[in-house]
């Protein structure tokens, strides 16, 4: 595949990756807050987007410490930036800096995306429920929210927004099952609806099965859970994407079962920002994956 520049933009084109892109004044700017922000692949992703359409604009790393947070969003802001997201350890703390937060963000508890619009106010949303559903829809076509049960391993920041975006997106019934049971009990209250805790997960009825802890992850343990009661046509889903194939990933492919990887997560949720920055709705497809990922292990060693 050829992009604007009429160049390949896949892992074995190193030229792709060393263009530095010639901006016109009029760039649009977008970026991503963190701290640190050096390991974020949102600016390989978003590039890759700007270089297939052609953009004039440019996507950058934005390392903030957590002091300087509110005073570097203002900053950008002044500075004519589009907008940002925002990571790791600013996602709570972007709700401060906001004017208006959208309704996806309140019930993730976080804000992942910053827009500056034109009258000076900025805007904060969450993008990560959105992803979640989109990635498992593309890799799974006929699934669907209320086709049945779920059950979800985490109670931390990914298994608010997940949880939240199945709740809504009308899956029946939703188990959380965390180590620390009391923080699940304290999720499921603030959520509210048709959502429990459970000491086990009860995987016999369950049609989706989420790993949002960072178990399977490189350098962490892996996630110890027996597949065999589950039902034939359950779905798996891992939010750890490195490796891209979790132990969790590849017990669930022994067994036949559908499973999902957690990098269609982030590329997923990186759309609505991108579109709203640079005006233009991008796609996901193999060969942004491919670019994405390179570098990613495959599976555990
Ligand atoms: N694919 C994506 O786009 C995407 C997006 C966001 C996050 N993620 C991934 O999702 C994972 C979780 O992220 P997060 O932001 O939700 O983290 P977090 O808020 O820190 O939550 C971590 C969760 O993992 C559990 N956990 C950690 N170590 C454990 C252990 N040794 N045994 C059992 N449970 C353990 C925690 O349980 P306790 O409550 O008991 O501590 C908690 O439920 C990470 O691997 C992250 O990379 C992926």
């Amino acid at each position: 595949m050829t992009c604007a520049a009429g160049i390949d933009p896949t892992p074995a084109a190193g030229l792709f990756a060393s263009i530095m892109p010639i901006l016109t004044g009029h760039a649009r700017l977008a970026g991503i807050l963190g701290w640190p922000a050096a390991h974020s692949r949102s600016p390989r992703l978003h590039g890759f987007w700007l270089e297939r359409h052609g953009i004039d604009g440019a996507y950058i790393p934005l390392p903030v410490r957590p002091e300087r947070f509110a005073e570097a969003v203002r900053s950008l802001a002044d500075l004519g930036f589009r907008g940002a997201n925002v990571t790791l350890p600013h996602k709570e703390a972007a709700f401060a800096v906001c004017d208006a937060v959208a309704p996806e963000a309140r019930r993730a508890g976080a804000v992942n995306t910053l827009t500056f619009r034109d009258d000076g106010t900025i805007e904060g949303t969450n993008t990560d429920g959105y992803g979640f559903l989109e990635s498992v829809r593309e890799a799974v076509p006929t699934w669907r929210a209320g086709a049945g049960s779920a059950v979800l391993l985490g109670a931390g920041g990914s298994a608010r927004a997940v949880a939240a975006a199945l709740l809504d997106a009308g899956c029946p019934r939703l188990t959380l099952v965390n180590r620390t049971r009391a923080r699940a009990e304290a999720l499921a209250q603030e959520l509210g609806g048709a959502i429990g805790v459970a000491e086990r997960a009860p995987l016999d009825e369950a049609a989706l099965l989420v790993n949002t802890t960072s178990l399977g992850m490189q350098g962490q343990p892996p996630l110890a859970v027996d597949l065999a009661p589950l039902p034939r046509g359950a779905v798996v889903v891992d939010l750890v994407y490195v490796p891209l194939e979790t132990p969790l990933l590849a017990a669930a492919r022994a067994r036949g079962l559908a499973a999902v990887d957690g990098l269609g997560m982030l590329l997923h949720q990186a759309r609505p920002g991108f579109a709203r920055w640079f005006g233009v709705e991008p796609e996901v497809d193999a060969a942004l994956r491919d670019f994405v990922a390179a570098g990613i292990p495959a599976r555990a060693p």
